[in-house]
């Protein structure tokens, strides 16, 4: 097990996305800020839905992307935490109780407690990324923040568990020996974004993230402060350009560039009267382009978006999380096309904004403000490393975060400070 920071003590923020790899450098500072230092992304081609289909490209991509981040304070880092570029996500809650006789409670009676529902995932290959202490009761009181020293009978325990199968966590490990990089912790990819982008509010009263990808469409939960449920869909805009190309007989490139300049989910009746050129596939622009009403463009889209926004309002429903979802907010690439928040609402009938990562210290404006949301993943990493690895006290913990010299000293720190 590495330390989560390097010799130079910064922590490095690694992105493995499906269209790029991005990477942040940054002093951790307190609990809600980081100083950064070095930013850098470079695209990929190494990896489809969030998972390695190839490794010299991804590898490759990790590199370039470290390197331009390194560029910044000319020096080199070794670890990394990263999001976990693994394709699906399980997620689970397992519960379970110790009785305590009317005796004040100790951190070894909430070891124990946690050890037995830790011993209740069933014995599996895949490999944990999460394991999150979601909620105590103490007897008939419930949403316990601390039960250390309280009495009662009974005390109950809320585990949730993010899974992953093992052979994707295996590649994405390759691609990171091969780049020479060790990594001290994968996160879920919904758990940063969700980091990244909610208000305290919105974690606290119950509201989902959904980061729309490439490749994928990331969906957390969070609920009294604390990821209750994560999943991953295999579908991203990717998807959508491909549809476009296919529709219009034009090359990906163009297809990309058509849904991010005009592309919408929102019928207008001027889009009737808007004429779009589009290239043919293997054409010279200037000799060969259809011309197309924007509404065409528009009706090609409107379907696969409404299709992804249903199938997160079915999922959350059959797993019961739809209910305390008061709010919804969309990130990530996908959520910059025009009209998906209206069109979110629409469907999932709760409020919805577009979220954009909460900024952290960026003294020397080492990112630019558009550039934000495609750092999205490498912030809410940031926020999980300085909040959740850094500062997280014992009984609230990730237990998945296995303990490391650093995080025991700068705990130490903390509870004598
Ligand atoms: N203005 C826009 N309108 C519509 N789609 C957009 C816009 N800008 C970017 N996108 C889409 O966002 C996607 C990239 O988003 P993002 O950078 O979040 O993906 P990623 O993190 O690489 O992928 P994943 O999380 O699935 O691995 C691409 O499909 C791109 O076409
Ligand atoms: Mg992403």
């Amino acid at each position: 097990m590495s330390s989560v920071l390097n010799d130079n003590n910064l922590i490095a923020a690694l992105d493995i996305g499906t269209s790029k790899t991005s990477c942040i450098l940054a002093y951790p500072v307190n609990e809600n800020k980081a100083v950064i230092v070095g930013a850098g992304a470079f695209q990929n081609t190494g990896v489809k839905k969030s998972e390695i289909i190839a490794l010299a490209p991804a590898v490759d991509s990790v590199r370039h992307a470290v390197a331009n981040a390194e560029n910044f304070i000319k020096e080199r880092i070794k670890t990394v935490v990263a999001t976990a570029c693994v394709g699906s996500l399980s997620s689970a809650i397992y519960q379970d109780s110790l009785d305590l006789g009317g005796s004040e409670i100790t951190q070894s009676d909430i070891n124990r407690l946690v050890a037995g529902a830790q011993n209740k995932i069933p014995a599996s290959e895949d490999e944990i990324l999460h394991c999150i202490p979601i909620d105590y009761s103490l007897d008939s009181r419930h949403s316990i923040t601390d039960p250390r020293g309280l009495t009662g009978k009974k005390l109950y325990l809320s585990l949730h568990t993010v899974m992953t199968p093992p052979y994707p966590v295996r590649d994405m490990n390759s691609v990171l020996d091969q780049a020479h990089l060790s990594c001290s912790k994968k996160v879920a990819g919904p758990y940063a974004a969700g980091l990244a982008c909610l208000t305290q509010e919105e974690k606290k009263q119950g509201t989902a993230v959904i980061d729309l990808g490439a490749g994928t469409t990331g969906i957390g939960v969070f609920y009294e402060d604390q990821l209750v449920f994560a999943a991953q869909l295999p579908f991203g805009g990717d998807q959508i350009t491909k549809d476009l190309a296919a529709a219009f007989k034009t090359s990906l490139d163009n297809a990309e560039r058509i849904k991010t300049l005009k592309g919408s989910c929102l019928p207008s009746v001027a889009y009737e009267r808007e004429e779009i050129d589009i290239p043919l596939i293997g054409e010279d622009e200037s000799v060969s382009v259809i011309r197309v009403p924007r509404s065409q463009i528009v009706q090609v889209i409107t379907p696969k978006i409404e299709e992804v926004f249903k199938k997160v309002k079915e999922l959350l429903d059959q797993t019961g999380f739809y209910d305390i979802c008061m709010n919804f907010v969309l990130t990530g690439g996908g959520a910059l096309l025009h009209g998906i928040n209206e069109k979110a609402a629409s469907i999932l009938q709760r409020n919805t904004r577009t979220g954009q990562p909460v900024r952290l210290f960026d003294k020397q404006e080492i990112i630019p403000v558009h550039a934000y949301q495609s750092y999205m993943g490498c912030i809410g990493l940031l926020h999980y490393t300085t909040r959740i690895l850094l500062n997280t006290p014992t009984h609230q913990r990730d237990i998945s975060v296995p303990g490391n010299k650093f995080v025991r000293f700068f705990r130490w720190f903390l509870d004598n400070s």
